[in-house]
Protein backbone atom coordinates (compact mmCIF):
# COMPACT_ATOMS: atom_id res chain seq x y z
CA UNK A 1 0.00 0.00 0.00
CA UNK A 2 1.36 3.37 -1.00
CA UNK A 3 0.18 6.46 1.30
CA UNK A 4 3.03 8.72 0.43
CA UNK A 5 0.01 10.71 -1.38
CA UNK A 6 -1.38 10.75 1.85
CA UNK A 7 1.35 12.44 3.67
CA UNK A 8 -0.85 15.82 1.93
CA UNK A 9 -4.25 15.78 2.62
CA UNK A 10 -6.62 18.68 1.24
CA UNK A 11 -9.57 19.99 2.90
CA UNK A 12 -12.11 22.92 1.54
CA UNK A 13 -10.28 25.04 3.85
CA UNK A 14 -7.31 22.83 5.27
CA UNK A 15 -3.99 21.52 4.34
CA UNK A 16 -2.55 18.68 6.39
CA UNK A 17 1.38 18.16 5.57
CA UNK A 18 4.21 17.39 7.54
CA UNK A 19 5.24 19.07 10.11
CA UNK A 20 8.91 21.31 10.18
CA UNK A 21 11.32 22.98 11.84
CA UNK A 22 9.78 26.40 12.29
CA UNK A 23 6.32 24.99 13.85
CA UNK A 24 8.33 24.45 17.19
CA UNK A 25 7.38 27.65 19.02
CA UNK A 26 3.73 27.49 18.09
CA UNK A 27 3.63 23.74 18.12
CA UNK A 28 5.36 24.47 22.08
CA UNK A 29 2.65 26.98 22.89
CA UNK A 30 -0.65 25.35 22.21
CA UNK A 31 0.29 21.85 22.82
CA UNK A 32 1.46 22.91 26.61
CA UNK A 33 -1.84 25.14 27.13
CA UNK A 34 -3.87 23.27 29.65
CA UNK A 35 -6.87 24.05 27.16
CA UNK A 36 -4.97 21.55 24.95
CA UNK A 37 -3.35 19.16 27.11
CA UNK A 38 -5.99 18.85 29.77
CA UNK A 39 -6.41 15.44 28.40
CA UNK A 40 -3.27 14.57 26.20
CA UNK A 41 -1.10 11.90 27.19
CA UNK A 42 2.00 13.83 25.67
CA UNK A 43 2.81 17.89 27.42
CA UNK A 44 5.67 19.13 26.09
CA UNK A 45 7.70 20.68 28.81
CA UNK A 46 9.84 22.80 26.82
CA UNK A 47 10.79 23.64 22.83
CA UNK A 48 13.19 21.39 23.10
CA UNK A 49 11.19 18.42 23.18
CA UNK A 50 8.99 19.83 20.43
CA UNK A 51 12.19 20.14 18.68
CA UNK A 52 12.90 16.72 18.95
CA UNK A 53 9.29 15.22 18.39
CA UNK A 54 9.02 17.15 15.16
CA UNK A 55 12.84 15.53 14.23
CA UNK A 56 11.94 11.86 14.77
CA UNK A 57 7.92 12.58 12.85
CA UNK A 58 10.65 14.29 9.60
CA UNK A 59 12.76 10.60 10.08
CA UNK A 60 10.12 8.44 9.96
CA UNK A 61 8.07 7.40 6.24
CA UNK A 62 4.36 8.41 6.72
CA UNK A 63 2.55 5.36 7.12
CA UNK A 64 4.81 3.24 8.79
CA UNK A 65 3.16 0.32 10.87
CA UNK A 66 3.13 0.04 14.23
CA UNK A 67 4.01 4.12 14.41
CA UNK A 68 2.05 7.41 14.95
CA UNK A 69 2.94 9.78 12.51
CA UNK A 70 1.56 13.51 12.79
CA UNK A 71 0.66 16.16 10.45
CA UNK A 72 0.42 19.35 10.39
CA UNK A 73 -3.70 21.32 9.75
CA UNK A 74 -2.43 24.03 8.23
CA UNK A 75 -5.31 26.84 6.99
CA UNK A 76 -5.09 26.17 3.17
CA UNK A 77 -5.10 29.70 2.47
CA UNK A 78 -3.03 31.24 4.81
CA UNK A 79 -0.88 28.84 5.66
CA UNK A 80 -0.94 29.34 9.48
CA UNK A 81 -0.57 26.51 11.54
CA UNK A 82 -3.87 25.43 13.43
CA UNK A 83 -3.18 22.56 15.11
CA UNK A 84 -2.19 18.75 14.55
CA UNK A 85 -3.11 15.58 13.37
CA UNK A 86 -1.83 12.20 14.89
CA UNK A 87 -2.60 8.80 12.56
CA UNK A 88 -1.83 5.83 14.53
CA UNK A 89 -0.94 3.29 11.65
CA UNK A 90 -1.66 -0.42 13.41
CA UNK A 91 1.15 -3.20 12.60
CA UNK A 92 -1.39 -4.66 10.17
CA UNK A 93 -4.80 -3.83 8.25
CA UNK A 94 -6.94 -6.25 9.81
CA UNK A 95 -6.06 -3.76 13.05
CA UNK A 96 -7.95 -0.22 14.01
CA UNK A 97 -6.37 2.89 12.79
CA UNK A 98 -6.58 5.45 15.63
CA UNK A 99 -6.49 9.77 14.79
CA UNK A 100 -6.03 12.33 17.56
CA UNK A 101 -6.70 15.81 16.80
CA UNK A 102 -5.18 18.76 18.66
CA UNK A 103 -6.56 22.79 17.76
CA UNK A 104 -5.07 25.84 18.89
CA UNK A 105 -7.93 27.63 21.13
CA UNK A 106 -8.66 30.07 19.02
CA UNK A 107 -9.10 27.71 16.35
CA UNK A 108 -11.19 25.61 17.86
CA UNK A 109 -14.98 25.58 16.91
CA UNK A 110 -15.02 26.37 13.53
CA UNK A 111 -15.81 22.61 12.26
CA UNK A 112 -12.36 22.56 11.31
CA UNK A 113 -11.45 19.16 13.20
CA UNK A 114 -14.62 17.73 11.59
CA UNK A 115 -13.37 18.43 8.24
CA UNK A 116 -10.06 17.19 8.82
CA UNK A 117 -11.30 13.89 10.23
CA UNK A 118 -13.46 13.02 7.43
CA UNK A 119 -10.92 13.42 4.60
CA UNK A 120 -8.46 10.93 6.61
CA UNK A 121 -11.15 8.75 7.19
CA UNK A 122 -12.11 8.98 3.61
CA UNK A 123 -8.59 7.88 3.37
CA UNK A 124 -8.42 5.16 5.70
CA UNK A 125 -11.18 3.40 4.22
CA UNK A 126 -10.39 4.04 0.50
CA UNK A 127 -7.06 3.88 -0.82
CA UNK A 128 -4.93 3.20 2.53
CA UNK A 129 -7.53 -0.25 3.08
CA UNK A 130 -8.68 -0.11 6.81
CA UNK A 131 -11.71 -1.78 8.07
CA UNK A 132 -12.23 -0.34 11.33
CA UNK A 133 -11.27 3.29 13.25
CA UNK A 134 -11.06 3.43 16.99
CA UNK A 135 -10.58 6.09 19.40
CA UNK A 136 -10.50 5.98 23.32
CA UNK A 137 -11.57 9.37 24.60
CA UNK A 138 -11.76 10.84 28.51
CA UNK A 139 -15.54 10.83 28.92
CA UNK A 140 -14.75 14.43 30.32
CA UNK A 141 -13.50 15.76 27.04
CA UNK A 142 -16.58 16.71 25.79
CA UNK A 143 -15.45 18.11 22.70
CA UNK A 144 -13.45 15.17 21.24
CA UNK A 145 -16.83 13.33 22.17
CA UNK A 146 -18.86 15.44 20.52
CA UNK A 147 -16.55 15.41 17.57
CA UNK A 148 -16.44 11.55 17.37
CA UNK A 149 -20.00 11.53 17.29
CA UNK A 150 -20.37 14.20 14.96
CA UNK A 151 -18.66 11.67 11.89
CA UNK A 152 -20.62 9.15 12.75
CA UNK A 153 -18.30 7.02 15.52
CA UNK A 154 -20.74 4.67 17.19
CA UNK A 155 -19.66 4.25 21.16
CA UNK A 156 -18.86 0.75 21.78
CA UNK A 157 -17.86 0.75 25.71
CA UNK A 158 -17.55 3.29 28.54
CA UNK A 159 -14.84 1.82 30.92
CA UNK A 160 -14.60 2.88 34.39
CA UNK A 161 -11.43 4.24 36.08
CA UNK A 162 -9.45 2.09 33.37
CA UNK A 163 -6.05 4.24 33.31
CA UNK A 164 -3.63 5.59 35.42
CA UNK A 165 -3.48 9.04 33.93
CA UNK A 166 -0.88 11.83 35.83
CA UNK A 167 -1.97 9.94 39.05
CA UNK A 168 -5.68 10.04 38.44
CA UNK A 169 -7.85 6.77 37.85
CA UNK A 170 -9.94 7.98 34.92
CA UNK A 171 -12.39 6.56 32.50
CA UNK A 172 -12.32 5.53 28.60
CA UNK A 173 -14.79 5.83 26.22
CA UNK A 174 -14.04 3.81 22.93
CA UNK A 175 -15.88 4.85 19.94
CA UNK A 176 -15.54 3.13 16.30
CA UNK A 177 -16.57 3.25 13.07
CA UNK A 178 -15.89 0.26 10.38
CA UNK A 179 -15.29 1.10 6.39
CA UNK A 180 -18.89 -0.43 5.99
CA UNK A 181 -20.71 1.97 8.13
CA UNK A 182 -18.99 5.20 6.77
CA UNK A 183 -21.25 7.47 4.12
CA UNK A 184 -23.82 5.13 4.17
C1 LIG B 1 -11.14 17.80 20.18
C2 LIG B 1 -10.95 19.01 19.25
C3 LIG B 1 -9.88 18.67 18.21
C4 LIG B 1 -12.28 19.30 18.56
O1 LIG B 1 -12.11 20.47 17.80
P1 LIG B 1 -13.32 21.47 17.45
O2 LIG B 1 -12.75 22.62 16.75
O3 LIG B 1 -14.12 21.69 18.66
O4 LIG B 1 -14.16 20.55 16.45
P2 LIG B 1 -15.21 21.01 15.37
O5 LIG B 1 -15.43 22.49 15.40
O6 LIG B 1 -14.84 20.36 14.08
O7 LIG B 1 -16.56 20.34 15.92
C5 LIG B 1 -16.85 18.96 15.75
C6 LIG B 1 -18.23 18.68 16.35
O8 LIG B 1 -18.14 18.70 17.78
C7 LIG B 1 -19.08 19.67 18.33
N1 LIG B 1 -18.40 20.26 19.49
C8 LIG B 1 -17.17 20.80 19.51
N2 LIG B 1 -16.86 21.19 20.76
C9 LIG B 1 -17.92 20.87 21.53
C10 LIG B 1 -18.19 21.00 22.92
N3 LIG B 1 -17.29 21.53 23.77
N4 LIG B 1 -19.37 20.55 23.39
C11 LIG B 1 -20.26 19.99 22.55
N5 LIG B 1 -20.07 19.84 21.23
C12 LIG B 1 -18.90 20.28 20.72
C13 LIG B 1 -19.33 20.63 17.20
O9 LIG B 1 -20.57 21.27 17.32
C14 LIG B 1 -19.27 19.73 15.99
O10 LIG B 1 -20.48 19.01 15.82
P3 LIG B 1 -21.37 19.23 14.49
O11 LIG B 1 -20.43 19.08 13.32
O12 LIG B 1 -22.41 18.15 14.56
O13 LIG B 1 -21.91 20.63 14.62
C15 LIG B 1 -10.53 20.29 20.04
O14 LIG B 1 -11.50 20.56 21.01
C16 LIG B 1 -9.16 20.18 20.72
O15 LIG B 1 -8.14 20.40 20.09
N6 LIG B 1 -9.15 19.85 22.04
C17 LIG B 1 -7.90 19.79 22.80
C18 LIG B 1 -7.08 18.59 22.43
C19 LIG B 1 -7.79 17.30 22.73
O16 LIG B 1 -8.23 17.06 23.86
N7 LIG B 1 -7.86 16.44 21.72
C20 LIG B 1 -8.54 15.18 21.84
C21 LIG B 1 -7.65 14.13 22.25
S1 LIG B 1 -7.34 13.09 20.85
Amino acid sequence: MDKTAGSIIQTARLILDPLREEDTATVFVYRSDPAVSQYQGWKPANEAEVDRFIADQRARAFGTPDSWCQLAIRDRETGRLLGDFGIHFPPSLDDPIEFGLSLQPDAQGNGFAREAMEAAIDLAFGPWGYRRLVASVDPRNSASVALCRAVGMRQEGHHVESYLFRGEWVDDVVFALLAREWRK
